[in-house]
């Protein structure tokens, strides 16, 4: 049986601060609509936090899956402005996005917090998406597989038990919302490396997800990659129809 047969593709839209209730609607409706056409792919949407119950009202009994970009690494208690886990429970979200480059740049996110983000994430039944990938000046001087693995260690410190749990996705900062997607064979490469690294922790089918300028017109040459599980969309996810071609890839 080869890899893939074992872990079912994953297509999960990162929406970003986009949308409104009207747009959202359209686009949830033709989702819904789509879904039907897709087979052996699983497929999600991480929303922005004051759109999960709309999500979560339009998707329920859809096939499709949501989920939310960010969560605090507290349970509760005076943290003006964060959403906990539980909180994002109780809107039924199976995934919360952990690290996300944006987070790490514009929020100044350590790879520690992130790795408390999924423990949280994980004590409220919640699939973290870890995203890790390294920004254009590390992968010109070499470092993409030493940034990585910086990125990856107090997660996979959490142990195999935990990190089993989890779906890794890696995500080239050069390659997010510029156009720029990485080579099939580049993003294999490091996903070979990451999965190097799952399997020295025993969990070798962890699902690790590819993110940065995926569209259908390139989602089918880089699933075809061994070690590459499926997709996190950023802006191709606000188009039903793109978003769909890409999981049906
Ligand atoms: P784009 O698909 O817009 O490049 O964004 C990728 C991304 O950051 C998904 O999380």
């Amino acid at each position: 049986m080869n890899s893939h047969q074992t872990r079912k593709r994953l297509v999960i839209g990162n929406w970003k601060m986009h949308g409104h209730q009207a747009a959202n609607a359209s686009l949830l409706d033709g989702l819904c609509a789509g879904v039907p056409a897709v087979q052996d792919c699983d497929l999600a949407v991480c929303v922005p936090f004051p759109y999960l119950g709309q999500a979560h009202a339009s998707l329920q009994g859809s096939g499709i899956t949501w989920g939310a970009q960010d969560v605090s690494k507290h349970e509760q208690g005076a943290f003006t402005g964060e959403v906990s886990a539980g909180m994002l429970s109780d809107f039924a979200c199976q995934w919360v996005l952990a690290g996300h480059s944006e987070r790490r740049t514009l929020h100044g996110e350590t790879d520690q917090l992130v790795a408390e983000k999924a423990v949280a994430a994980l004590n409220a039944g919640i699939t973290p998406v870890v995203c890790v990938g390294e920004t254009l000046a590390e992968q010109e001087a070499g470092q993409t597989d030493q940034v990585i693995a910086r990125q990856l260690a107090p997660v996979l410190a959490l142990g195999a038990q935990q990190v089993g749990k989890m779906v890794i996705a890696y995500e080239p900062v050069w390659a997010i919302g510029t156009g720029r997607t990485a080579t099939p064979e580049q993003a294999q490469a490091v996903h070979a490396f990451i999965r190097s690294q799952l399997a020295g922790l025993g969990v070798p089918e962890v699902r690790v997800l590819y993110g940065g300028s995926v569209k259908a017109s390139n989602a089918g040459s880089l699933f075809a990659m061994s070690d590459i599980d499926g997709a996190l969309v950023g802006g191709a996810s606000l188009m039903a129809e793109e978003f769909l071609r890409i999981a049906a890839a």
